[in-house]
């Protein structure tokens, strides 16, 4: 079924409570929908589909069509001794499905506890967390594609993945991505590489990755019902090495890891917290303090140009000191289209 609204409040779709509006908001919640809603749309106008919101930054009333999926299902395609293969509606909630694998004992998923989000947002992000990024569980991603009007199925080596990153980030627009295959592990094989699960040796099944990770995100990162924000407001920049020499002898003790193609990745959070922003406000607009990659709003009365105005705060303050230029991981959505037709 297809539900439109004019006129819509959008203050409950974006994790960072920006309290903006849209043209129109239209729901579906079969894939069946698609064709007709994107013939509907006119190709003058605006158009973004969005998740859960939990990724994006609103800075300024939408002019156009917001699209949303309420496609769910969980279904088990195929299974093994091994693995099971599963088919995920791009609607169901990335973490429902996460606790659910686990409660199961399905092995693969367990590290991206208690992100937000939905599934089809999380393919299009590529979202990650302690060790582990969902293209390391997709097969393939189905998708309604806008350009050929038709439904394409794209296996996860044509996805384009890397550091929160993919086609369908790059050739934004082109697809909707209606439900997503997965492959997790019938054997319990944890990820533990990360320092702060590293104790957990003795861990016996998924949940029990899943209560440590729970434990570790609730020590460090505002949940979003209770303190609004959009997770990670910046990426990890990742440095050359020649660079990262350099900071290295100014900064014997920053941390490091190694990224993709040679390039070193260092915190955002540690060049940040560096700066001395840990607590800073611009209006109601407030730096995380035990995560400072985090951008909050936590009396919802912060306007867009007050996280506008922090964030630029945050990357000149860095920039200076550093010489490093951060990039916000949060999509920003001004008005522009970001969706074309
Ligand atoms: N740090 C400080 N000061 C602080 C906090 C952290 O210096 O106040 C330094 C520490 O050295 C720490 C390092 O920052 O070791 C990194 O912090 P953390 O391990 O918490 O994670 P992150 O690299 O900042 C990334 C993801 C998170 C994900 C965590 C855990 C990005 C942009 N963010 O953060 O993802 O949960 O790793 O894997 O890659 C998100 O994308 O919304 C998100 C929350």
């Amino acid at each position: 079924m297809i539900k439109v609204f004019d006129h819509y409040d959008l203050s409950e779709h974006n994790t960072m409570a920006m309290a903006v509006g849209c043209k129109r908001y239209i729901e579906y919640d079969q894939k069946e929908d698609l064709p007709q809603i994107v013939k509907a749309i006119s190709d003058k106008e605006p158009c973004l589909h969005i998740g859960g919101g939990s990724n994006l930054l609103f800075t300024k009333d939408f002019n156009g069509t917001v699209l949303h999926s309420r496609v769910l299902g969980r279904e088990v395609a195929s299974e093994s001794d091994d693995a099971v293969a599963l088919g995920i509606g791009a609607g169901e909630k990335l973490d429902d499905i996460v606790e659910w694998a686990c409660e199961k004992g399905w092995c693969g998923l367990e590290n991206l506890s208690l992100i937000p989000g939905e599934i089809g947002a999380a393919a299009v992000q590529n979202v990650g967390a302690y060790g582990t990024e969902i293209k390391d569980v997709i097969i393939r991603v189905h998708a309604y594609d806008i350009v050929s009007r038709e439904f394409v199925t794209i296996p996860v080596e044509e996805c384009g993945y890397s550091y929160r990153q993919s086609r369908f980030k790059r050739e934004k627009g082109r697809f909707i991505i209606h439900s997503v295959d997965i492959c997790l592990n019938k054997h319990f094989i944890p990820n533990i590489k990360y320092p702060g699960l590293r104790d957990l040796k003795n861990a016996i099944n998924p949940m029990d990755i899943r209560n440590a990770v729970i434990a570790l995100r609730d020590s460090k990162l505002p949940r979003p019902e209770q303190t609004p924000s959009a997770g990670s407001f910046f990426m990890n920049p990742q440095i050359k090495p020649e660079r990262f020499a350099e900071l290295l002898a100014k900064y014997p003790t920053a941390p490091h890891y190694p990224a993709e193609k040679g390039l070193v990745k260092v915190p955002a959070a540690w060049l940040i917290d560096q700066c001395g922003l840990k607590g800073v406000r611009v209006g109601g607009a407030k730096v995380w303090d035990p995560q400072p990659l985090v951008i909050t709003n936590p009396e919802r009365r912060a306007t867009p140009g007050d996280i506008l105005a922090l964030e630029k705060k945050i990357v000149d303050a860095v920039q200076e000191r550093f010489n490093i230029t951060l990039h916000p991981e949060v999509e920003h959505v001004g008005g522009r289209p970001t969706l074309n037709f």
